[in-house]
């Protein structure tokens, strides 16, 4: 979601003449979009803010924005904290980027947070061309899980007009973009609060419709909302690649419990097993956190026992930390650092093996690839398969933005290795 702002911001300055440079020593202008929802990134701001502060000391003239949810959240704290910050900008207000930057230019320090009412956002193309482009349809979130802050720094749930986001994907057809995804905190609820707006799956067979659109993805899920519609639209929409993101969080009932998730651990592992049910071949990612309050031996082995029985293709996995605002940050954070540490590494450790089985297990099989781009080594191509894994392969730079077939020779750790196939006909041999 942050990607996606920082691209909209982008194609603003681009529209006004900017350009980016290779060094932060030669901007005029520098953005800083920021992220709060765990304790890292928002360290790294402050240490990239007292790196900018020695440039600015250099450069007067240079104007420096921090956008994002550490914005909308610290507000003018930032501008007292840190005279080098010229404008603070809440990540709901990105399409005023250029207005409050003009103010900026002209000597103010400005800031610009809070929530609109009105879910409209201008329809700004991705600033570069590739195959695949995101497309926000809903801003926000009212779930107000006991850790997360998302609530908070994104506000209220809103969706965008679907008159909206189908001229979006109209236009990026046109441009030659082949894959959406679809972005919101929780797309199953699309729509919901907004009377005579599609519904989700509605949603999703409209873009469908459109021509040149080969593939559709969406992120994030709530387990909670999913649907049985929407795990049928996964065998309906030809267009709907096989991958959920299905964020679980911990495989303990007590713990889910407190986290205010709204499901348990057995209603989870049925809807797993019904996406497996109506479409087998589906990849399975989720996030899940350790070390949350009250977390105990018992509840993190529960977590592991979850990651077997699902058998995850891909899993973030974070350390708890609390944030400001939320419900569990009035709760003492009484998991030991180090304890913390053990077990982030015991889950990893075990996801690491699973994934590797998982793409050794594709070893032979052809997938269909969206090439979007070069690999690491000369000659080769990168791209992506319906399921999700990056896909390395020799071929020609043309076929870049294509849809190809790849057989594949060796699955590695973090993605796959294969051979283009020419002939179609070596695909239904295969
Ligand atoms: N501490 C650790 N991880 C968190 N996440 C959200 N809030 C916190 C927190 N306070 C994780 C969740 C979420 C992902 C985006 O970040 O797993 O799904
Ligand atoms: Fe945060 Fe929960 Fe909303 Fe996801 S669903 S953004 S974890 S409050």
């Amino acid at each position: 979601m942050n990607e996606r702002d920082s691209e909209r911001v982008l194609a603003l300055l681009m529209e006004q003449g900017y350009r980016i440079v290779s060094l932060p020593e030669e901007a005029d202008l520098i953005v800083i979009n920021t992220c709060t929802v765990r304790k890292k990134p928002e360290h790294k701001v402050y240490s990239l803010l007292g790196r900018f502060k020695r440039l600015k000391e250099r450069k007067p003239q240079l104007k420096i924005v921090v956008m994002g949810c550490l914005a909308q959240q610290e507000g003018e704290r930032l501008l007292d904290r840190f005279p080098q910050v010229d404008m603070v900008l809440g990540p709901d207000r990105v399409d005023e980027f250029t207005k409050g930057l003009e103010k900026a230019i002209d000597g103010d320090r400005v800031c610009m947070i809070g929530f609109k009412e009105d879910p409209s956002q201008r329809v700004l193309l991705p600033p570069f061309r590739s195959p695949r482009a995101y497309v926000n349809i809903m801003q926000g979130c009212d779930n107000f899980c006991s850790y997360c802050v998302v609530p908070y720094v994104r506000g209220p749930e809103k969706s965008r007009p679907s008159q909206e986001i189908l001229k979006e994907v109209r236009l990026l057809a046109k441009e030659g973009v082949k894959e959406v995804i679809l972005l919101g905190q929780n797309v199953n609820a699309y729509g919901k609060k907004s009377p005579g707006e599609l519904s989700f799956v509605e949603l999703l067979r409209k873009i469908a419709e459109i021509p040149g659109i080969e593939r559709i993805r969406f992120t994030t899920s709530h387990p909670k909302d999913l649907s049985e519609e929407l795990i049928l639209a996964f065998k309906e929409i030809p267009q709907l690649c096989e991958h959920i993101h299905l964020p679980f969080q911990a495989g303990s009932n007590k713990i889910l419990k407190m986290m205010r998730r709204g499901y348990t651990r057995e209603e989870y592992l049925q809807k797993v097993e019904r996406l497996r049910e109506v479409v087998p071949e589906i990849a399975i990612t989720a996030d899940v956190i350790v070390g949350f309050p009250g977390e105990e031996e018992e509840d993190f082995e529960k977590t592991l026992d979850l990651i077997e029985r699902v058998r995850f293709d891909g899993l973030f996995s974070f350390k708890y930390s609390p944030r400001k605002g939320t419900l569990a940050s009035r709760w003492p954070d009484d998991v030991p650092e180090p304890i913390k540490a053990r077990r982030l590494e015991k889950l990893q450790s075990l996801q690491r093996k699973i994934t590797l089985e998982k793409n050794k297990a594709l070893e032979g099989k052809v997938l269909e690839v969206l090439v979007d781009g070069c690999g690491e080594r000369e000659g080769q191509l990168r791209g992506r398969s319906r399921c999700n894994r990056v896909v390395n392969f020799m071929g020609p730079l043309d076929l870049i933005g294509k849809i190809v077939w790849v057989k594949i020779k060796e699955g590695l750790p973090n993605c796959l290795r294969g051979e283009l196939l020419l002939e179609e006909k070596e695909v239904l041999y295969a």
